[in-house]
């Protein structure tokens, strides 16, 4: 009866997003304007935008970075629960997505509190490491290149706060792969990721399945 079947766990996404995925106009219009101008269909859903709320807003957050930007859905979601004068540093290699996101973030009145940084995570994170003080970040989303998310790991753990989040978006699947796919290279390195999370003695780390998985790793000293 409680077996998981693919109807069952399309039905309960549906379901979540019906009940917890409630948007203003702005946000739920984000994504069919991005796509009509050729950005991919591949935010975040509703309600993942209100889990990275809840969860930014309840660190109240001074500072919030985010590792793939797209159309600047996800990142509204963070920076309008950001503190007073916090800020989102958000990452976007594309200029067509940071073009748009731009505007959207004119739009949604947060401009004044994200600082959006046009190149590689890879590059531009290893400059936020000498930049930020250690221990100074108190949310990074990690929502870009699935196989370089332990290296991004490597790269943002010593900037988190103690009580600040770590939070990642796809850790159990995407788009053309699953967690029980054990030969494709995204798998494996979201697997590594998890363990790499899951295993530090510094944290403490679970994924949450909701849409594609969502991993949420507190740092506790
Ligand atoms: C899944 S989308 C992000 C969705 C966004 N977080 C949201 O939910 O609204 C991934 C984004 O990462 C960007 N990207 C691609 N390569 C990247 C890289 N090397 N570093 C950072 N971002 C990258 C893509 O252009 C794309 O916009």
């Amino acid at each position: 009866m409680t077996d998981m079947t693919p109807q069952r766990w399309q039905f309960t996404n549906n379901y979540s997003r019906d009940v917890f995925g409630r948007q203003d106009p702005h946000l739920a219009n984000l994504m069919n304007d991005g796509v009509a101008k050729g950005l991919p269909d591949i935010a975040v859903s509703a309600d993942v935008g209100r889990l990275l709320y809840i969860l930014t807003s309840t660190t109240r957050a001074k500072l919030a970075i985010e590792v793939g930007t797209l159309g600047g859905y996800s990142g509204i979601w963070i920076a309008r629960a950001l503190s007073p004068q916090g800020k989102l540093i958000t990452i976007e290699p594309e200029k067509l997505h940071a073009d748009f996101a731009l505007i959207q973030f004119q739009k949604a009145g947060v401009a004044d509190r994200v600082d959006l940084r046009r190149a590689p995570g890879l590059q531009v994170l290893p400059q936020l490491a000498r930049e930020l003080p250690p221990k100074s970040v108190d949310v990074i989303f990690l929502d870009a290149i699935k196989t370089e998310y332990p290296a991004y790991w490597k790269i943002v753990r010593p900037l988190i706060a103690v009580g600040g989040l770590i939070i990642a978006d796809n850790v159990y699947g995407s788009g053309d792969w699953w967690i029980d796919d054990l030969d494709n290279p995204s798998r494996q390195a979201a697997d590594q990721f998890n363990r790499l999370v899951a295993n530090d003695a510094d944290f403490e780390a679970v994924a949450v399945p909701l849409r594609e998985g969502v991993l949420i790793g507190r740092r506790m000293r």
